[in-house]
């Protein structure tokens, strides 16, 4: 989960790359680095720590370009620090790699016996090493490349440039993004859309084993043979504003308020607004091909894999299909039954989570068809899947997941929806009522969000809570999953999500008058079991912090803090209630002076398995 730039042109190299690295640094911050040549020279610099430590480090030096390449480092092997950043030079060689080397062990092993001196505890380091020995032998760039991807295992996105050709940078990858920005007069390497789009919208997307060769602004693709090869050219829609801050404090609080259009985006598209029906745009599957299976497997990961679950209980009672949930990591080592009439469903953001990655992979090699949910198009999942569901959430830069997975769980009821009409589940007056209800999500959504200043102005007294236990029944326990996952992730504090009716079976022992307790009790089928919940912890002292439907006063009577979300259809509600757990989450992070948008520890895409 690191983010890597690369650039080639007549700007200065300097800015372009922090710049890039600033724009990926929710990647992965542990630290940071840059190799930019000045003159003949390929210097090298770098910082433990965040970007503004290089930015420091760096601010009086002038580079004469025409290239350089840059790193911000989420730690796999060797811990953050100044000997492991990247980039990684040995001889005239300097690299920065995105991944993970899995058999660095026997690499670095055959690379001391035969005398070389490393200097660092990285993986990374070694690619350096092996190329270095690959051009002593008198190979060039390329053909040194060529030789070296087959002693690596694992997955990588590695980005080269050599002291002895100031014009020429190389990149290859295995797993890991990698893209190219061809610009007028100039080159952009990547591992993320970002860092590229203030430069050029024509994006070339490096496959598994190919390589980028790119001399002066004249880039070359090659596939694993050498063979050069000719590769699409994505026009990309997206614009550098989409990806700034607009104002906001934080990126995560932008996407919280970006819910209501995140949510119209995606559903815009699949609506006849004519017979509210929901008509899946370009799914890449035949409503043929969808009355052939009999089961779907979701698969996803951390937040994603809460909108999953979510979906299982609308995909069940409103199509009709048999639908199992596992976590990405878990699933390929359980032994699964593959068969061809299941539909494989992938749910992912970044498209490029490598653990789900993994899966999608796994389940075609076994004949089946993929059906991926994704927020970024033309990432490694969505070019691989069969079939697809956009969230029309733009770039989502926080590292909490917040309108990309209430975008995830509408994208998932639209297909339930429209498996619901192709199987006849539902007769058409049912399902205009439901997309009806559906359309009405942007506006309550942003009543929702009109509890902002009610979590700022209590966020102080909130914070001196012991813990806090997230309680939901039906679509909306995944939503208490979601939420002690959002407090974890920005604020350190503990928390955790249970099933309501699961409380009595063990975890109640933890309540008592310093915890608190955030119920979530909309007025559907299972109000009177959860108030039930909720008068068992708060007979033992748990402080009830209530997300209720509009004025109940009889949960409001329950609870120390009630908080409404707007009356709505059911399958609204874990979208509704999802706005007060993000605004609990964010507010306390803000009060406990964190940092929400690059949290300790965690990067926004986890590609490593
Ligand atoms: C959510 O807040 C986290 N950032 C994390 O759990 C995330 O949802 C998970 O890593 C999956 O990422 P993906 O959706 O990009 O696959």
């Amino acid at each position: 989960m690191c983010g890597i730039v690369g650039y080639w042109g007549p700007n200065e190299p300097k800015k372009v790359i922090l710049s890039g690295l600033r724009r990926l640094e929710y990647r992965g911050y542990d630290s940071t680095g840059v190799a930019i040549f000045d003159q003949k020279e390929l210097k090298v610099f770098r910082s433990p720590g965040k970007l503004v430590s290089l930015e420091e480090k760096i601010k009086n030096n002038h580079f004469s370009g025409p290239a350089g390449i840059g790193h911000t480092r989420w730690a796999t092997h060797g811990e953050p620090n100044e000997k492991n950043a990247h980039p990684h030079k040995v001889d005239s060689i300097a690299i920065v790699h995105n991944g993970i080397i899995e058999n660095y062990v026997q690499i670095r092993q055959k690379l001391i016996q035969e005398g070389a001196k490393l200097s660092s505890d990285t993986d990374s380091e070694l690619v350096a090493h092996l190329l270095v020995k690959e051009i002593k032998k008198g190979s060039d760039i390329l053909k040194a490349t060529l030789n070296v991807i087959p002693q690596l295992h694992g997955a990588y996105s590695i980005l080269v440039i050599n002291e002895k050709e100031p014009d020429t940078l190389l990149a290859f990858k295995n797993g890991t993004p990698m893209l190219v920005g061809l610009g007028q007069k100039e080159v952009v390497i990547a591992s993320d859309v970002q860092a590229i789009i203030e430069h050029t919208n024509k994006i070339v997307y490096l496959e598994d084993g190919e390589i980028v060769l790119s001399h002066k602004s004249d880039a070359q693709f090659f596939d694993i043979k050498g063979k050069k090869i000719s590769k699409d050219i994505h026009e990309i829609n997206w614009t550098t504003a989409m990806a700034e801050k607009a104002g906001f404090n934080h990126f995560m609080e932008k996407e919280i308020y970006e819910q209501p259009r995140a949510l119209g985006q995606t559903m815009a598209e699949h609506i006849d607004h004519k017979t509210k029906h929901v008509v899946l745009k370009n799914l890449g599957l035949t409503d043929a091909e969808l009355l052939n299976f009999n089961r779907i497997q979701l698969i996803a990961c951390g937040s994603a894999w809460h909108a999953a679950l979510c979906a299982k209980y609308f995909l069940e009672s409103l199509a009709k299909i048999p639908c199992d949930i596992d976590i990405a990591s878990e699933f390929r080592y359980r032994s699964p039954i593959l068969e061809k009439t299941t539909l494989f469903v992938t749910v992912s953001q970044s498209g490029e989570t490598a653990d789900t990655l993994a899966c999608l992979r796994f389940a075609k090699k076994a004949g089946l068809k993929i059906l991926s949910i994704c927020n970024v198009q033309h990432s490694s999942i969505d070019r691989e899947a069969n079939a697809r569901i956009y969230t029309n959430a733009g770039p989502e830069i926080g590292v909490c997941s917040t309108k990309a997975f209430t975008a995830q769980i509408v994208a998932l009821q639209l297909l339930a929806l429209h498996l619901a009409r192709v199987k006849n589940t539902l007769n058409g007056e049912q399902i205009s009522d439901l997309v009806s209800g559906l359309l009405a999500l942007p506006s309550q959504v942003e009543v929702c969000l009109n509890h902002d200043k009610w979590f700022k102005d209590a966020a102080q007294t909130l914070a001196k809570y012991k813990g806090f236990l997230y309680l939901g029944r039906g679509a909306l326990y995944p939503i208490a999953l979601e939420g002690a996952l959002k407090l974890k992730e920005i604020t350190y504090l503990h928390a955790e999500g249970f099933a309501s009716g699961e409380l009595k079976h063990g975890p109640i022992a933890l309540v008592d008058k310093d915890m608190a307790i955030i119920a979530m009790c909309p007025k559907d089928e299972l109000y009177e079991k959860n108030i039930s919940n909720i008068e068992e912890v708060r007979a033992r002292g748990g402080q009830i912090i209530a997300i209720g439907t509009e004025a109940d006063e009889h949960l409001k009577n329950l609870s120390q803090y009630y908080l409404a979300i707007p009356k709505a259809i059911s399958m609204a509600n874990p979208i509704l209630a999802s706005i007060p757990v993000q605004l609990l989450s964010y507010h306390l992070a803000c009060e406990l002076n964190r940092d929400v948008d690059k949290p300790r520890n965690l990067a926004k895409s986890v590609t490593v398995e």
